[in-house]
């Protein structure tokens, strides 16, 4: 199945956009180095699923269904994204970056930015501008498939992959050092686009999402949620302390499960605070990027307080989904038609949901989990485990749950149009997918 056809239906309804996702990203990010931009574009080239900008720009166009009378006008952001000729023109070595007024920019007859005001409100003029996807909701679109393909650069020489969209990973390509600039290089440019939407609190939910990827990734090197040193259960009082993980402003996130002494706990609450440690990882390494994004979707749009919410989650339950699939397929689906290496979540030590499942069920599985699968047939005791106890099927379970909540939560506050039917489709289709 390739990814067209997986995504065939969604993807017609914002084709031109998806069309011209792919060229804006180019100009952004163009650099003066031909070998860098060899292996920034690498991962470009080859055909990914683009899920992410799919739902950022579905559901924009989802929202703009919205009637004007149930938003904020004032707070609709139909403004342009400021272009600088600078980044966009791929500028030769050497060139000062720009402070938005630049011997440049005067050149180029562009008026100088100023980066304090954020220009007129929208005028009864604008009203057209009102409707349809927002001009800053596809740039909002670029970024997110740049932040996500930074990740993969650098989650690629974190695993240790050798393939990646069925070719040689960037790291195999190009080498770790170049992988890890090239990711960073992306970043950067992301960083530049996401404060050129001149929207603080959008740019503090893109800019955290990028801090949640890493801390996600952190919790996933130690991958043991009986780990003693997340471990500070109150012996005491049975209870658990307060939550130690830096939250977000909007007071979203999950909270870091931390519990004692593992000899004072049953399996049933340890398989619990697995649980809860995993679909925290989860949420971080992946809903993070993308809930918020569904969420500067939404705050983009003008949309009440409420609506900005259930975007939120619908993010939120959506990119957990899409993780509870991947993990999924780590055990069911080859390397080949993977176009990544599969059943590699046992060999870099992580337990995820079919391991927790199966650990569930058969207790001895926690010595095996804690050494991270580094003893004598670690690896395929704990696959023959996963399969006895239904692990995987268990974990589509759990998936299926994640992605109803989605569908719940776009149907409490979105008018039905063909982009939410879009979006549910889409949802779906992150269930059956094979890759
Ligand atoms: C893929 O997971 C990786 C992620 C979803 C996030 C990776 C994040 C980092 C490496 C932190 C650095 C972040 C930035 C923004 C540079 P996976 O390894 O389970 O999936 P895979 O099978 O596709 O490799
Ligand atoms: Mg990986
Ligand atoms: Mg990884």
């Amino acid at each position: 199945v390739s990814p067209k056809s997986f995504l065939l239906n969604p993807i017609s309804l914002v084709s031109n956009e998806m069309n011209t996702l792919a060229k804006n990203i180019t100009s952004l990010i163009g650099s003066g180095h031909p070998v860098l931009n060899r292996v920034t574009g690498y991962y470009f080239e080859a055909e990914g699923k683009k899920v992410r900008p799919l739902m950022v720009l579905l559901l924009s166009r989802a929202l703009s269904e919205i009637p004007l009378e149930q938003r904020n006008r004032i707070a609709i952001d139909t403004k342009d994204v400021p272009e600088d000729p600078i980044y966009s023109k791929a500028p030769s070595l050497f060139q000062p970056p720009s402070r938005g007024f630049s011997p440049l920019s005067i050149l180029h007859g562009i008026k100088p930015l100023n980066p304090l005001t954020k220009g007129p409100e929208p005028l009864e003029a604008d009203f057209d501008k009102e409707r349809g996807i927002l001009p800053k909701q596809r740039r909002l679109a670029e970024i997110v498939e740049m932040i996500h393909t930074a990740s993969l650069l650098h989650d690629d020489v974190i695993d240790h992959s050798d393939t990646r969209r069925g070719r040689p990973s960037g790291n195999i390509a190009f080498t770790n050092k170049m992988a890890v600039l090239a990711g960073d290089f992306l970043l950067g440019r992301a960083t530049v686009a996401i404060s050129r939407l001149r929207n603080p609190e959008v740019v503090e939910l893109v800019s955290n999402s990028i801090a949640n990827l890493v801390e996600g990734e952190f919790m996933q090197l130690k991958n043991t949620s009986v780990d003693e040193e997340l471990i500070t259960f109150d012996k005491n009082t049975k209870t658990l302390p307060p939550v130690t993980s830096r939250t977000l402003p909007v007071g979203h996130d999950y909270k870091v499960p931390s519990v004692a002494n593992t000899a004072d706990i049953s399996h049933d609450k340890i398989i619990e605070l697995a649980f809860e440690y995993y679909l925290h990882k989860t949420y971080l390494k992946t809903a993070a990027l993308i809930s918020k994004s569904c969420r500067s979707a939404a705050i983009l749009s003008g949309a009440q307080e409420n609506v900005i919410n259930e975007c939120y989650e619908f993010g939120k339950n959506v990119g957990i989904c899409f993780q509870l699939v991947d993990d999924m397929l780590d055990f069911t689906i080859s390397s080949k038609d993977l176009g990544k290496p599969a059943g590699a979540d046992l060999e870099l030590g992580i337990a995820t949901a079919p391991v927790l499942f199966a650990w569930k069920e058969d207790p001895s599985l926690g010595p095996l989990i804690k050494r991270n699968f580094s003893g004598k047939d670690d690896i395929l005791n704990t696959a023959e485990a996963v399969k006895k106890y239904e692990g995987v099927a268990k974990t589509k379970r759990m998936a299926v749950e994640y992605k109803d909540r989605a569908i719940q939560n776009l149907r409490a506050v979105l008018p039905p149009s063909e982009s939410r039917t879009a979006l549910e489709l889409l949802a779906n289709a992150i269930i059956s997918r094979r890759k």
